[in-house]
């Protein structure tokens, strides 16, 4: 998929407020830091579309971009960052258990896991509670530039190790860095192929 078009639409800070239309969510959450602003930066090409920083709980609203006026990449707050009101560490807030139980649009949710930490506890409740409630998601290993390809091989064998516990196979995954551009053809395509499905 091509990327022709790549609009900030609004931030929503509860779901009645996320856009009315039936144009469908892709939306990406994870801890906070893991890089969530920088890879929706990424795919579409668009420096400063998505808030970055390097200090954790930057994004705290949903945020909707519209892609080619015809789907919407979503970022969404992180988790696990303590010092974000009314969430204390190792739970998840509202908007962010409202959006993805509740919100109509949301068609696909990558969760995204820095590459080099092995499996953190609070991303394994996060994947335990996704598959609970029959949420589809997707694994994107970010921040790959920080790791040779044989340490991302054994970082990913790590965690399917760990997931395999609990699932059957490791979900769709992706490895990506947004500094170096790595990943966005496989994850463009994927999403292309999602949004085919009803
Ligand atoms: P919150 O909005 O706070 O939840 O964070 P976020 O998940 O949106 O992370 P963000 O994209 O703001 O990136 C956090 C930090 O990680 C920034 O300093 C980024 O420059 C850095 N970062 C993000 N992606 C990559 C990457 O692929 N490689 C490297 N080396 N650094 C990255
Ligand atoms: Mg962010």
């Amino acid at each position: 998929m091509q990327v022709t078009k790549a609009i900030f639409k609004c931030s929503s800070e509860r779901i009645s407020q996320v856009p009315k239309d039936n144009l469908r969510d892709i939306a990406f959450i994870g801890r906070s830091n893991v890089g969530k602003s920088s890879l929706i930066n990424m795919l579409t090409n668009h420096n400063g579309l998505a808030k970055v920083s390097a200090t954790p709980g930057k994004t705290r609203l949903i945020n909707h971009f519209c892609i080619n006026n015809s789907w919407y990449l979503v970022d969404l707050p992180g988790y696990g960052y303590a010092r974000t009101s009314k969430q204390l560490r190792g739970s998840f807030s509202k908007i962010i258990t409202d959006y993805i139980f509740k919100c109509e649009k949301m068609h696909f949710l990558f969760v995204l896991v820095d590459i080099r930490l092995e499996p953190q506890k609070i991303d394994l409740e996060f994947i335990t509670l996704l598959g609970e409630h029959g949420i589809p998601f997707g694994l994107i290993f970010t921040k790959a530039d920080k790791l040779s390809k044989a340490q991302r091989e054994r970082s990913i064998a790590r965690y399917a190790e760990t997931l395999s516990e609990q699932w059957e196979e490791l979900p769709p995954h992706f490895v990506s860095s947004s500094e170096r551009g790595i990943g966005r053809d496989g994850i463009l395509k994927f999403i292309e192929k999602c949004l085919e499905s009803v």
